[in-house]
């Protein structure tokens, strides 16, 4: 079963308490997928992938961002953001998937982006509120899952993430004020 291949994949790659964690996004990036009437499966191989590289090398990471020609605005922020582009690269060379879709699902699980599709919002969401997550508002997260729409809870999980980081006076990458700008923007119908 591709589940348990790749769940098996990602034991060596990650400390428990990291693998736990991934088994919590899988099996609610399933539910919510269930839930917005996204691709149940889709969902399930993007979500057990999203962190293969969270615990990579960072010399190695860098220089993949340098050689595949990644958004080199990267290398000037924190390496905890370098995992997602990279894990793309890795789901596709290594374990094979060539759905964009799921490839950008995990690349831009930690960031966001303009014009996230369903299937990228559901994974970041699921990244956000699994429930092994312990951080405060996460239960607050967790009640607006079950009422609100995808887009009102992406951006509240997104203007909840941007928060956090800012009252921290952490630098905030480009691509998730520009993810929170045109999710709102949309929403206002001026997109
Ligand atoms: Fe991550
Ligand atoms: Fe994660």
């Amino acid at each position: 079963m591709e589940r348990a291949r790749l769940l098996e994949a990602m034991k060596p790659r990650m400390p428990e308490k990291r693998y736990i964690h991934t088994i919590g996004v899988t099996d609610t990036a399933m539910t919510l997928a269930e839930k917005f009437g996204q691709d149940v499966q889709k969902a399930e191989v993007a979500a057990i992938l999203h962190d293969s590289c969270k615990y990579a090398d960072k010399d190695w990471m860098k220089q993949t961002i340098i050689e595949q020609k990644m958004d080199p605005t990267l290398l000037a922020y924190h390496h905890e953001l370098w995992h997602g582009p990279v894990g793309a690269y890795v789901a596709e060379t290594e374990f094979g998937i060539t759905d964009l879709d799921m490839l950008n699902a995990i690349r831009f699980h930690t960031t966001g982006r303009i014009g996230m599709s369903d299937l990228e919002k559901v994974v970041y969401i699921a990244d956000m509120i699994e429930p092994n997550r312990k951080f405060p508002g996460v239960d607050e997260l967790r009640e607006a899952a079950k009422s609100m729409s995808l887009e009102d809870l992406m951006i509240t999980c997104l203007s909840h993430s941007i928060q956090f980081l800012m009252s921290k006076h952490q630098p905030v990458f480009p691509d998730s004020f520009n993810c929170y700008n045109d999710l709102l923007l949309k929403k206002k119908g001026n997109l």
